[in-house]
């Protein structure tokens, strides 16, 4: 470990040094006056002064240094049989147009611009194209019902919204633009404009006045440049799941970000420019914003956007096909898509079709990888399979094997150790650092390296309260975990509300929202449950009130169909049982530990403090007859 030990010690001894080290392998525009601002903690800004552009980093500057043909983008969607590649030209052109529109429509920069788009290439060009005239786009994952949208749209407060008329999912078309107006309807703020990408497999009616086509705004624009802004402007918000209904905007700022990305695409993720990597994401979501568009472009990679399923489109074997026909090298997905493939080509049969030899390292991330998973992944392809640590709030991986400093050996279910920039702590109740081996709060001394949030989207108070006031000088990540002997993270759980389905991280607080808006519920409780494929899923308690009678099969056919209306198909929310009452502490805490525990046949002590032991056993009843609760 002597390479990395090296490095890592470096970044935490002169971390001013070490990343402005990282710093000049981008294009400023002007030099920054410090490295770190640290006048205001807890608040921390990276290279204040430095003037540089994200979209210019990204597309640009490699177009001018030699790029211009080499594939920056390869759109790759078996949901429309469509496969089309954009070279670094012709996406920089494509960015450039789609900037002058914007800017036709009114964008200036500092303005939000809030995409609603699945996987198509449009999205990325949308993104850029913000980041080149300095608007702040903020996407929503095209999963996510009207509502949702509605909070996001009310707390960015766009100047404009780019939409797609549908998104694909196998076997159906769903229609996006009646969610859009739909939310537009609900939300107290309205965007002067919407661009909408029409789709062929769905039309999308305007709304006069309001509503522009995609086309109709490209022809009456002029390319744009790109605009120099400072390196802690913000160049994107993104909302992530708290323990509250009300998701929370995670600011991104330009020049950190850039600096991060390129610093994880060579030190995690070793992976050099002119290689192909691939992200099976989506752009809703961090990973999507980190590694299908900003990491791989800002690294003059070529990138992969995948309109698919890891199974299904058309079988378990459609990574390998991808992976072979682009001749990617490095590979980056959740733990669930594997378990996907697993359950359905449990020899990797499929595997054998394709011709893998371009591919070097498989990437995990997004929720716990279970040791099985790891070892089957290895098995079967025969490459290094890499579990990495992260969250919304940082941007790239904390802990991870930096392959790219020095390979270190795979302990199956271990995140591996920090990276560069991260000091990580365990920290127990009373904020004292755990022995090796002992569980407790993962906590990041403060200042974070760049990339990192620097606040919430005009709520630093909320910034400080969610993540800085636990352990002061640490920032709370909202898991638990700990070291071993060697040094190796294990990340076990959250130490909160938020749930992991399929890699997708969820409020269990908003879906009890959505349940308690039901006339028929006085008051329920959501827990994540253990699941073989998808890690958790949703399942909701509810007491109804006094005096209501309903029928227990349509009454739970109701409150899925809330769930799924309120905040979207992609909370997977469809277990609920009736209960007489919720387990609770004398102080009325409802204790959902306890009843996940129950329905993870995992051991638990039932709280001391619990004011009716009995209501744990009329649990248990309901959570057999959902299936849970086995011994
Ligand atoms: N727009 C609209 N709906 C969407 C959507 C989108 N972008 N993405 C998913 N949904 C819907 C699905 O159609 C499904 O609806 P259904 O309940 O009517 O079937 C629901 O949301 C749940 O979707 P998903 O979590 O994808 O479950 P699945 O059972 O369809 O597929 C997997 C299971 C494992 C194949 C899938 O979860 C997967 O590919 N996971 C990878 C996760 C990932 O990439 N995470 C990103 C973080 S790195
Ligand atoms: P998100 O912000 O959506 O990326 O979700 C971040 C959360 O997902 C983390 O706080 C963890 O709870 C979980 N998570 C992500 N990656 C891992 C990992 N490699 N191991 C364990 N948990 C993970």
């Amino acid at each position: 470990m002597s390479n990395y030990k090296t490095t890592y010690a470096r970044s935490l001894a002169e971390p001013e040094a070490y990343w402005a080290e990282q710093a000049e392998q981008l294009h400023w525009d002007r030099r920054w006056d410090r490295v770190l601002d640290d006048s205001r903690p807890p608040f921390y800004r990276w290279f204040p002064g430095g003037r540089l552009n994200t979209c210019y980093n990204a597309l640009d500057r490699h177009v001018d240094g030699g790029r211009a043909e080499q594939a920056a983008l390869i759109y790759d969607s078996p949901l429309t049989g469509t496969i089309k590649t954009f070279t670094y030209r012709e996406l920089r052109d494509a960015v450039a147009l789609f900037a002058g529109a914007l800017r036709a429509q009114g964008v200036q920069t500092g303005d939000r611009v809030v995409i609603y788009m699945p996987m198509v290439p449009e999205a990325a060009i949308a993104m850029l194209a913000c980041a080149r005239i300095g608007a702040v786009h903020s996407v929503v994952f095209g999963g996510f019902a009207a509502p949702e949208l509605a909070k996001r749209i009310d707390d960015a407060k766009p100047s404009l919204i780019v939409a797609a008329s549908c998104g694909i999912e196998p076997g159906r078309v769903l229609a996006y633009k009646p969610l859009l107006d739909q939310a537009i309807d609900l939300s107290t703020h309205k965007p002067a404009r919407c661009i909408l990408l029409q789709r062929p497999q769905c039309a999308a009616t305007l709304v006069a006045g309001r509503d522009i086509d995609w086309q109709d705004a490209l022809a009456g624009a002029t390319p744009a440049d790109c605009v120099s802004v400072a390196a802690t402007d913000p160049l994107y918000v993104l909302y992530t799941s708290g323990t509250t209904g009300k998701p929370k905007g995670v600011v991104r700022d330009h020049g950190g970000h850039a600096v991060a990305l390129v610093h994880s695409m060579n030190t995690v993720y070793d992976t050099k420019p002119g290689e192909v990597f691939w992200a099976a994401s989506d752009v809703g979501w961090v990973v999507g914003h980190a590694y299908i568009v900003y990491g791989p472009l800002l690294q003059g990679c070529t990138t992969v956007m995948y309109e698919g399923k890891p199974v299904g489109t058309p079988d378990a074997g459609a990574f390998w096909r991808v992976i072979s026909q682009h001749r990617v090298k490095t590979f980056f997905t959740a733990p669930t898509a594997f378990r996907a493939i697993k359950k359905e080509d449990p020899r990797g049969e499929l595997l054998q079709q394709y011709d893998l030899s371009h591919f070097k390292a498989l990437y995990l991330a997004g929720e716990r990888s279970d040791p099985d998973t790891i070892v089957w992944a290895q098995q079967q392809l025969r490459v290094p399979v890499i579990d990495n640590w992260w969250q919304t709030e940082l941007g790239s991986p904390a802990i991870a094997n930096c392959r790219g400093i020095e390979a270190m050996p795979v302990k199956p279910g271990s995140a591996t150790v920090s990276v560069p920039g991260y000091d990580i702590r365990v920290l127990d109740a009373a904020g004292l650092e755990a022995e090796a081996g002992e569980i407790g709060n993962l906590a990041i001394k403060l200042p974070l390296p760049p990339g990192t949030l620097p606040t919430l989207w005009h709520n630093d108070e909320g910034y400080r309260d969610t993540y800085l006031s636990r352990y002061p000088g640490y920032y709370l990540a909202g898991d638990a975990g700990y070291v071993d002997a060697d040094g190796y993270w294990w990340v076990m759980s959250r130490i909160d509300d938020i749930i992991n389905v399929a890699g997708h991280r969820l409020s269990t607080g908003a879906m009890e929202e959505a349940l308690s808006g039901h006339p028929a519920v006085a008051e329920c409780a959501v827990i994540g449950v253990a699941d073989a494929m998808k890690g958790q899923l949703p399942l909701g308690l509810v007491v109804l009130k006094a005096g209501v009678s309903r029928d227990p099969d349509e009454l739970g056919r109701e409150l899925v169909e809330r769930v799924r209306a309120q905040i979207g198909a992609v909370a997977a929310f469809k277990q609920v049982a009736v209960v007489s009452r919720l387990p609770k502490t004398r102080s009325g805490k409802v204790l959902r530990a306890t009843m996940r525990a129950i329905a993870d046949s995992a051991p638990y002590n039932a709280p001391a403090t619990i004011d009716d032991p009995k209501t744990l056993e009329e649990i248990a009843v309901a959570l057999k007859s959902l299936g849970y609760a086995k011994q």
